[in-house]
């Protein structure tokens, strides 16, 4: 028998064929409460929280099983109380997830957004000859979070631009996977890592320690013409202190995957730099590090098995 799942969102189209396939769906905003009665499993795709009247309103369920491998949004503890296992996909999406964040730190490196809106301009003519980037080959990446996915950041710095990769972890790595992530030295001191770091990446979890962990204190120990590159989640970083520091130090830039809140509001200077002191030194994303149809199919599947593992009463893959 299929397993009777909630999803919170339409997945695109073929993921979606694929789910159908395997699970019986429903969709949180229309299941009715009979649906919701026999729904065994959460299937979460976004960042919405998990809230105690939700778990509430499904008595039969087993298991929860985040598509992601972050999972602020779940209470954990509440769900282990009411005796569910909570899944997740780390390292499935950690090799799309750097890829990503060297997206982001050659664009905003090179001027790339700049570039093609000069390029689409009505009055463009050529490259002018004042609009320069920052170099990335042989320039110093400083990464927080050396996880799985802050180690195959350093290994794209070290083995394909040839950076000196710097890291900043709860834990020091063993003298192998520091050689296998690049050769990266351990900074035990962050301001230390800032101080020396041309790029810095962040790819740490939230947590009570790392909340706001970039503020007014951290932006002002980093190279002034340094770019900050976000790829973890929004609330590593102190917004307001950001907005200062890039006022502060004209050449800093940023580059930010995530935000927080997420979205910021439509008129936030970090949305709309334009006519500002910060025009053409922020860059945006939606939220978009993983999302790559093979690294998003890779994820539903393990989330599935996840869920299926839990539904089962087995260990699930990743808890
Ligand atoms: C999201 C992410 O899961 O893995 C994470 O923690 O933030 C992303 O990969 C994805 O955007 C779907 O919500």
């Amino acid at each position: 028998m299929k397993p009777i799942i909630l999803i919170d969102k339409p997945f695109p189209p073929a993921h979606q064929a694929w789910l159908a396939d395997h699970a019986t769906i429903f969709l949180a905003s229309t299941a009715k409460q009979a649906e919701l009665n026999t729904v065994q499993g959460l299937f979460w795709y976004g960042h919405d929280l998990i809230s105690s009247s939700l778990l509430n309103s499904t008595p039969n369920l087993l298991a929860v099983s985040n598509f992601g491998a972050g999972y602020e949004h779940i209470d954990v503890p509440e769900c282990i109380n009411r005796r569910l296992q909570v899944g997740h996909t780390p390292d499935c999406l950690s090799e799309c997830v750097a890829d990503y964040a060297f997206a982001m730190l050659l664009a905003s490196a090179r001027d790339v957004v700049e570039g093609v809106k000069r390029c689409e301009h009505p009055s463009f003519t050529q490259f002018n000859a004042n609009d320069l980037g920052k170099q990335v080959s042989g320039a110093t990446i400083g990464i927080v979070g050396m996880g799985s996915i802050g180690s195959q950041v350093a290994r794209r710095a070290n083995f394909g631009f040839g950076m000196t990769v710097l890291y900043h972890n709860r834990n020091q790595k063993s003298p192998e996977a520091e050689a296998s992530c690049g050769n990266a030295t351990f900074s035990p001191s962050l301001q230390d890592l800032l101080s020396k770091s041309d790029f810095v990446v962040l790819t740490a979890p939230v947590t009570p320690e790392t909340t706001n962990l970039m503020s007014a204190a951290q932006f002002a120990a980093m190279k002034p013409d340094s770019i900050l590159i976000n790829i973890g989640r929004g609330l590593l970083v102190d917004t307001p202190a950001l907005v200062a520091a890039l006022h502060k130090f004209p050449s800093m830039r940023c580059v930010l995957d995530v935000t927080e809140p997420e979205p910021l509001p439509r008129d936030h200077i970090l949305v709309k730099p334009q006519g500002t002191p910060l025009e053409g030194r922020v860059i945006i994303t939606p939220h978009a590090g993983s999302a790559t149809s093979e690294t998003r199919l890779d994820m539903l599947k393990m989330a599935f098995d996840n869920l299926l593992a839990g539904i089962n009463g087995k260990r699930m893959v990743s808890e």
